[in-house]
């Protein structure tokens, strides 16, 4: 009698403690596709206002003035913001200080008897962030809309924002019989702690390999999906699925995950932040090369990049959509040029209807209207 009391009591207690490691209900589903198509996103409440909070706006802060002298007039060493006014200039560097180092202030970018002076890295990184997020606010509108983003977007008032991403050793952690944790299948927090291949980022969000699981053909052609792409592939889409605190559903139809004309607007807004992604990552970090020191380097001696939960952060949109540019003539203008060390990206159009893209796409310097899946056309210049 006694040991049956005592098995159950273990069995309870084991019970609850599987039972505590699930969400509690309620669960709010929203229905977001046709009817009958179950495309619906699941919600849990709790979790929901923690990322609420988490993704909080910054402060707004008052603009100044754009009257009176230019600060490329005033001061020596102005290569982007020289059109500010001088209180324009200033109310930016107070601001990108709050966003980007407000532990150490204006000393982390700045030799302090000489604010002209380039020689920390941090200020020759910042210069080129200042380009990245003018590139992004004019030229990616057909992502970021006007809401667009500031540096606190991505650094949340840390030097180095929370989601980056290096590239996985193919040889890295090979460990016997216990296997290789390298850019091999094992839970990862990248791929939503699914037992997917570590470095979907590499092949997609700095070279522009297919992301495709159907091929295209009856039989296996050269070149063509491969089993190595699907598992990729998933390992993307799960990493877009947490960034943005969404189901698949979100923006696929899952009886037919290929098929645009079945898909929601957002998996339209999803491929070009895909583009926009490997663009920054080739133009802005990569060429940043032998600016960053050793500490900043990952396994591979490659630079730091981003992926969706930089901007992101567990929001469907980045802030959840706060109008957070509003102010900021620097950050919206024209982009002054970068000398890019790497051929940039080219970017392709969907094909409605076919679910693949066509290899290839426009040479650099032209703008494309690009038809997105759902009819509309937006126009981006390659670069
Ligand atoms: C995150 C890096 C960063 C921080 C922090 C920062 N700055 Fe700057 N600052 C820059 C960059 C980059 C430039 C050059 C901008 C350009 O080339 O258009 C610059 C240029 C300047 C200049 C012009 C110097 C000249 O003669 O060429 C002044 C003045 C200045 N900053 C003041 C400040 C002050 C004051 C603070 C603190 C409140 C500050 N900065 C904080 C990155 C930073
Ligand atoms: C789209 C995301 C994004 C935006 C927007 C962005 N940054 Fe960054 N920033 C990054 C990434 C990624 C790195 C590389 C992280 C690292 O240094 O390890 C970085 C690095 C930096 C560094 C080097 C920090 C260090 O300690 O190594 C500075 C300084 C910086 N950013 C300043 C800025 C400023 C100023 C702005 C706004 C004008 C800005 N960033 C906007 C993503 C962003
Ligand atoms: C934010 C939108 C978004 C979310 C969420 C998303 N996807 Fe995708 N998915 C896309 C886009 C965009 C593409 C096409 C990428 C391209 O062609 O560059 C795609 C492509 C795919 C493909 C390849 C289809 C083919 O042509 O072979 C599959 C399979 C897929 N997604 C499955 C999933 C799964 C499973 C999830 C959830 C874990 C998911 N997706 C979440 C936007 C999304
Ligand atoms: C440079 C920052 C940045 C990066 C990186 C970024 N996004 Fe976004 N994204 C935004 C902003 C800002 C918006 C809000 C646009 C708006 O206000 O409608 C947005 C909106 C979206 C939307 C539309 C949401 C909706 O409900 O309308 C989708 C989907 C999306 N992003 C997917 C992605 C995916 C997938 C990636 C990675 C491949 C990505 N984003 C990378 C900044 C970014």
């Amino acid at each position: 009698m006694k040991t049956r009391s005592f098995r159950l009591v273990v069995t309870a207690l084991a019970g609850g403690l599987v039972l505590a490691a699930c969400e509690p209900p309620p669960v709010v589903t929203v229905q977001r596709g046709f009817r009958g198509t179950g495309m619906q996103q699941v919600y849990h409440p709790a979790n929901l206002r923690a990322e609420v909070d988490k993704n909080a706006p910054p402060p707004v802060t008052p603009s100044a003035s754009p009257d009176g002298p230019k600060a490329g007039q005033i001061y020596q060493n102005v290569k982007v913001l020289g059109d500010l006014s001088v209180g324009q200039f200033a109310g930016l560097m107070v601001d990108i200080t709050s966003w980007v180092a407000p532990a150490q202030g204006c000393s982390y970018c700045h030799v302090a008897t000489n604010f002209a002076d380039d020689s920390l890295y941090t200020k020759q990184v910042a210069r080129r962030m200042i380009q990245m997020t003018q590139r992004v606010n004019s030229g990616w509108k057909v992502h970021v809309q006007n809401n667009g983003v500031t540096c606190y977007t991505c650094h949340r008032g840390n030097n180095v924002p929370t989601n980056i991403w290096y590239s996985v050793s193919p040889d890295a952690g090979a460990k016997g019989s216990l296997g290789n944790h390298g850019d091999k299948i094992a839970p990862s927090t990248k791929v939503g702690m699914s037992s997917l291949t570590n470095d979907p980022f590499t092949p997609y969000l700095q070279r522009s390999e297919e992301i495709r699981v159907i091929g295209n053909s009856p039989l296996p052609v050269a070149g063509g999906t491969s089993i190595k792409h699907t598992e990729l592939t998933y390992g993307l889409m799960m990493h877009m699925a947490t960034s943005l605190g969404v189901n698949c559903t979100y923006c696929h139809n899952s009886r037919a995950f290929a098929e645009w004309p079945q898909s929601s607007p957002q998996r339209s807004s999803a491929w070009y932040g895909i583009r926009m992604v490997r663009e920054l990552n080739n133009d802005y970090l990569i060429s940043l090369n032998g600016v960053f020191p050793d500490r900043r380097l990952g396994p591979t001696g490659d630079v730091p990049k981003l992926n969706c939960a930089t901007c992101h952060q567990g929001a469907y949109k980045p802030l959840y959509g706060a109008d957070i540019l509003h102010g900021y003539p620097g950050l919206t203008g024209k982009p002054t040029p970068v000398q890019s060390a790497e051929a940039p990206v080219p970017v392709a159009a969907p094909v409605p209807g076919t679910g693949t893209t066509p290899v290839g796409g426009p040479s650099v310097g032209t703008t494309v209207s690009m038809a997105t899946p759902t009819g509309t056309s937006a126009s981006v210049t390659t670069r």
